[in-house]
């Protein structure tokens, strides 16, 4: 490693966390709605087999045409249908648990306000100051977009809590560990070019520093992941149609971490240089995506105005830092509103986020639906808990099992029901959890995580200041 590279080399003994990568099987907590045998009015009742991730990738979900010519298809980071190398082994339902918490840490800290700065050293000349828990680790749904001229496919996590697109680019100056797709080279793409250290852009960007002539980013997780490299500009393609010119990235030359082996990550959060706010010239602030209900399914990520069920439902939405906050009210189980003040969740603030997992409600909030929960499951034998999920059941022997409805009202007074896939978290069928759970901190923040989003089409109309449920976005 010469010299010019050498300044890539942040000296962080990460290594040990890679390790944490052990072979499990594959697994998700997808429910099939499809499957779903009937409901009553305040129930659920599920053939318990439908519980079950599929192993092979749904090739109907996959062949759905997408809403709009601006629309990419979303698939399961840990599910077939997205590529890996045979070396890497999807994270199980549990594993994918310990790793929301990092999140949900990560999301809290850049909320509080006296946030630490850290010090994202380099051994050469340059220090990269990088607020804690700024960014927060990846999340779990990955789309596939085009970098470059002649464009280079790219499978990225897509955040709506990051804000920088990064990828890593040879000639990889410190570090780039293993990814799926071939590492985006530079040096083939016509339409490449560095951004400058005097660029009014280099200083918008924080943190940034300067190396050379040459703008320089840093992001560092929560969870001491991190990239760093050169701030960048290329064309950005969605699809054959849509192209945006001048995107701005991150061209990671040292990415060490978690990253699992994606080849980066979009941010969709409010912030200038996330993908919404670049896009927002071209498709306007809005854009939608659907989460499949099952690891197996595909959904979608759409730029711009979609087609909307005339049933969506639409909620105020805010910026809350750079997240999406929204405002919760209350929380229903078989129709009967839980006995919760409002101002248990208005206190703190609420966010939806898309990486986080499990919904996190204030503790108050959480105990009274719990409760409420577990009365109606009293019938099926208790499992042991797991992770952040304190009430588990264990259906091994049942066939079939009938769950609780549960709603969530938001601001606006717009109850949203919610299908068997937002109630459910499944680790085996002789361990399925209640998906809800509590904040650490009584002042933490309350997240509207992603599996309570599933299979709605959930809309972001920044524009119109409001957020949008619609039933039915994907299966
Ligand atoms: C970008 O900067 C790096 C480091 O100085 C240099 O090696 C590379 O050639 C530059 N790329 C372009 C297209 O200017
Ligand atoms: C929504 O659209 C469907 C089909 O176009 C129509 O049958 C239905 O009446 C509409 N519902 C509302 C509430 O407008
Ligand atoms: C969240 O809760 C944890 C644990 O109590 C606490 O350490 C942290 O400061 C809280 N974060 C915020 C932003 O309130």
């Amino acid at each position: 490693m010469g010299n010019s590279t050498a300044f890539f080399f942040v000296s962080l003994n990460i290594f040990s966390l890679l390790v944490l990568f052990s072979s499990f099987n594959n697994g998700d907590a997808a429910v099939d709605r499809n499957l779903v045998a009937a409901q009553t009015h305040d129930f659920h009742i599920i053939k318990v087999n439908s519980l079950l991730p599929d192993s092979v990738c749904d090739s109907s979900s996959q062949g759905r045409k997408l809403p709009t010519s601006s629309s990419l298809k979303v698939v399961h980071r840990h599910g077939p249908c997205h590529n890996r190398h045979k070396t890497e082994s999807p994270q199980s339902p549990s594993q994918i648990l310990t790793r929301d918490n990092s999140r949900v840490d990560s999301i809290n800290s850049r909320i509080s306000a006296k946030s630490v700065e850290n010090t994202l050293t380099s051994t050469r000349s340059v220090t990269l100051p990088a607020k804690s828990g700024l960014s927060l680790g990846t999340g779990n749904y990955i789309v596939t977009v085009g970098l470059g001229s002649p464009k280079k496919d790219l499978s990225l996590v897509f955040d709506t809590g990051s804000s920088l697109t990064w990828t890593q680019c040879e000639p990889c100056g410190g570090y780039c560990y293993n990814q799926h797709d071939p590492i985006f080279d530079p040096s083939d793409s016509t339409s490449y070019t560095n951004i400058s250290c005097k660029a009014v852009k280099c200083k918008q960007l924080k943190p940034s520093a300067c190396r050379g002539a040459n703008c320089i980013y840093g992001v560092q997780y929560g969870d001491n992941s991190f990239t760093v490299g050169y701030l960048a500009k290329d064309k950005l393609t969605l699809s054959p149609t849509e192209i945006i010119n001048d995107f701005y990235f991150g061209c990671g030359q040292n990415n060490q971490g978690l990253f699992g082996q994606v080849a980066g990550i979009i941010g969709l959060d409010r912030n200038k240089f996330s993908v919404f706010s670049q896009a927002s010239k071209k498709y306007g602030k809005v854009f939608s995506y659907c989460l499949p209900s099952r690891s197996s399914g595909s959904g979608y990520l759409t730029f711009g105005k979609s087609v909307v069920s005339n049933s969506t439902q639409y909620i105020p939405l805010a910026n809350l830092k750079g997240f999406y906050s929204i405002n919760i009210i209350g929380i229903y189980v078989r129709g009967q509103k839980l006995a919760i003040n409002p101002t248990v969740f208005s206190t703190y603030g609420s966010i939806i986020d898309s990486g986080t997992v499990i919904t996190r409600f204030p503790s108050e909030a959480y105990t009274t639906l719990r409760d409420a929960f577990r009365k109606q499951m009293s019938a099926y034998p208790v499992a042991n808990p797991t992770k952040v999920l304190d009430t588990c059941y264990d259906f091994s022997s049942y066939t079939g099992v009938t769950v609780p409805k549960i709603s969530i009202e938001f601001g606006g007074n717009k109850i949203i029901d919610l299908g068997i896939t937002g109630i459910l978290y499944v680790v085996s069928l002789s361990q399925v959890c209640l998906a809800f759970s509590t904040n650490t901190g009584v002042t933490n923040l309350t997240i509207y995580g992603n599996v309570q989003q599933k299979t709605m089409q959930v809309v972001y109309d920044v524009a119109g200041g409001r957020l949008g449920f619609g039933p039915n976005g994907c299966a």
